[in-house]
This record gives structure tokens, sequence and C-alpha cells, in this order.
């Protein structure tokens, strides 16, 4: 077992782990984050996605005792005070997740797109989200409600 500390939602946390343990393990094993799912375990659907260091990343591919020292962010740590991110307001009220399984990755990439470029255009939202797959087939929704969420973000947040 290795001592990592990692800074998770703005609370530091020291934690022994497995040298083979990956992040979304410990996240949803240790600290019972359980908004980051493990589905493909490969890389390939994103429903894992977590920020790492502002970063969207699979943690299903992250060691996590390569996150020591590293700044975390999960879908709970995005409305600490109960007061949703603009992007997981989007999302409600464009009706962007039927099961939901997929949608706390989807919301963290959208974030972090946003952040990358706050007027998005369609295409530049589908190549950017192209790493998060969704059963359910939201996509129409899910492109809306970025576009909702980036107009808004640049009334609030300007
Ligand atoms: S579970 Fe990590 S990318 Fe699919
Ligand atoms: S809403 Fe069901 S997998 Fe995306």
């Amino acid at each position: 077992m290795t001592e990592i500390t990692i800074r998770v939602n703005g609370r530091e946390r020291r934690i022994a782990v497995e040298a083979q343990a990956t992040l979304v393990e410990v996240l949803r094993r240790d600290l019972n984050l359980t908004g980051p799912r493990e589905s493909c375990g490969q890389g390939v659907c994103g429903a894992c996605t977590v920020l790492l260091n502002g970063r969207p990343v699979s943690s299903c591919l992250t060691l996590a005792v390569l996150s020591d020292g590293a700044d975390i962010v999960t879908i709970e740590g995005l409305a600490p005070e109960g007061e949703l991110h603009p992007v997981q307001r989007a999302f409600v009220e464009e009706s962007a997740a039927q099961c939901g399984f997929c949608t706390p990755g989807m919301i963290l990439a959208a974030v972090s797109l946003l952040e990358d470029n706050p007027n998005p255009d369609e295409t530049e939202i589908r190549e950017y989200m192209s790493g998060n797959l969704c059963r359910c087939g939201s996509y129409p929704r899910v492109t809306r409600a970025i576009q909702s969420a980036a107009a808004r973000m640049r009334v609030e947040r300007p």
C-alpha cells in the first residue's frame, strides 16, 4: 500500500492505496463518491470522467498513486453549496439525461469544454464530447444543454 494525498472536491484526503488501484476505484470504494461510474474500464466510454487539475480524465485509466498531490473534482463537487452549476441546470432544463448513467461524466466534460471555449458551435461540442458515450442516445439534448449553459455562463460569468 502507498499513502497518497489528494484534494477531492476541495477537501484534502490522505489514503492508502494499492499500487494497481485506479482512481475510479479509490473514489467510489474508499471515498464513497459514486458519481464517477465505471463501465468499459478501458478509457472508451467517458462514464468515469473526473477533472484532474482542471482537465477531464478517464479515472478508470488513471492509477491512484499517480494522482498523488492532484486536485480532483467529481460531479459531487460541482454544487458544493447546493446551487447547481449552470451546466447542471441546463441538463435538467433540456432533459439531457435519460437513465443518467453517462451524465456525471458528460457534465464534467462539458464544464471543461466551456472553460476552454465559452462559445462553442455544434461541431465543436460534438467533437469535444466524442469521448463521452450515451447508450440512451441523448446527444441532441446534450448538445442543446451545452449551448444553453454556454449562453447563460457568458452572461452570468463573463
Ligand atoms: S469506464 Fe472509464 S472510460 Fe469507460
Ligand atoms: S442517459 Fe443513459 S447512458 Fe446517457
